[in-house]
């Protein structure tokens, strides 16, 4: 795995940016896999920003999205599909059709996942973005999540519920199941790209870097990662 440790989360932003401005420049129509949460919005600012000024385009790129609550209308707010319209592909010129998600509201969730999957083979990722969970954990995928799992329902852990709960109005709105990617699908990417800030991390930040292999952190898995590459601030690098 390689390493590169910035000052600070407007660094680390900056340099994920750079690699991911390599990947759709030598391959316009490459396949992006994106995560949510708060570490990536600083990278999807400088894309948009970059989009604008100099007219990087999109219009062949695909996405393919790690995970989804389960049971939120697409027009909430709390969904990862809004998220991702917001913060994101409203931004660009990516066409709608081409940007793919777990569909949260699917009536059956076991065809849902195995759409998913069929998706995803079609399209492997030329880079995948990863954030990380307090816990250890890759998209949604909890502790103890086997390796070769696929696209799957979980139950989310209550740590999770607890970190995520920050944005929602009361802990008790945060939907308690999720559709994720799992650790074979992620695995499966050309490229690599996690992303980590703020000392909250730094426990979870050493067990991907020099921890035992185990599904207790499943973020451990991308040791195993030809092509992985992690960017963390200071913070997140402290126990390393
Ligand atoms: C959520 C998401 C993950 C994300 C993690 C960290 O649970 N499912 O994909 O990496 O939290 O989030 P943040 O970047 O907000 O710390």
């Amino acid at each position: 795995m390689k390493v590169i440790i910035t000052k600070d989360y407007e660094e680390m932003s900056a340099k994920a940016f750079e690699l991911m401005k390599q990947v759709v420049t030598e391959n316009p129509s490459a396949v992006l896999g994106l995560a949510t949460g708060s570490t990536p919005l600083g990278l999807y600012e400088r894309m948009a920003e970059d989009h604008k000024k100099n007219g990087t385009s999109y219009k062949q790129v695909k996405t393919v999205n790690l995970d989804e609550y389960e049971g939120l209308d697409i027009s909430s707010d709390q969904s990862y599909v809004y998220f991702m319209r917001e913060n994101l592909f409203r931004h660009l010129d990516i066409r709608p059709a081409n940007t793919n998600i777990e569909n949260g509201k699917a009536q059956d969730p076991e065809a849902e996942c195995a759409r998913y999957n069929a998706l995803l083979e079609s399209m492997r990722q030329d880079i995948q973005v990863l954030g990380i969970g307090s816990n250890g954990h890759i998209a949604f995928n909890e502790p103890g999540t086997p390796f070769d799992a696929e696209t799957h329902v979980v139950d989310l852990t209550e740590s999770t519920i607890r970190d995520n709960s920050r944005l929602f109005a009361r802990i008790e709105d945060v939907p308690r199941r999720a559709f994720t990617m799992g650790p074979k699908n992620i695995m499966n990417a050309r490229r690599i790209l996690i992303l980590a800030s703020g000392a909250n991390k730094a426990k979870a930040v050493l067990g991907l870097v020099k921890g035992e292999v185990t599904e207790q952190l499943p973020a451990s898995v991308l040791q195993r990662h030809p092509d992985c590459t992690l960017v963390c601030d200071e913070a997140a690098a402290s126990l390393l």
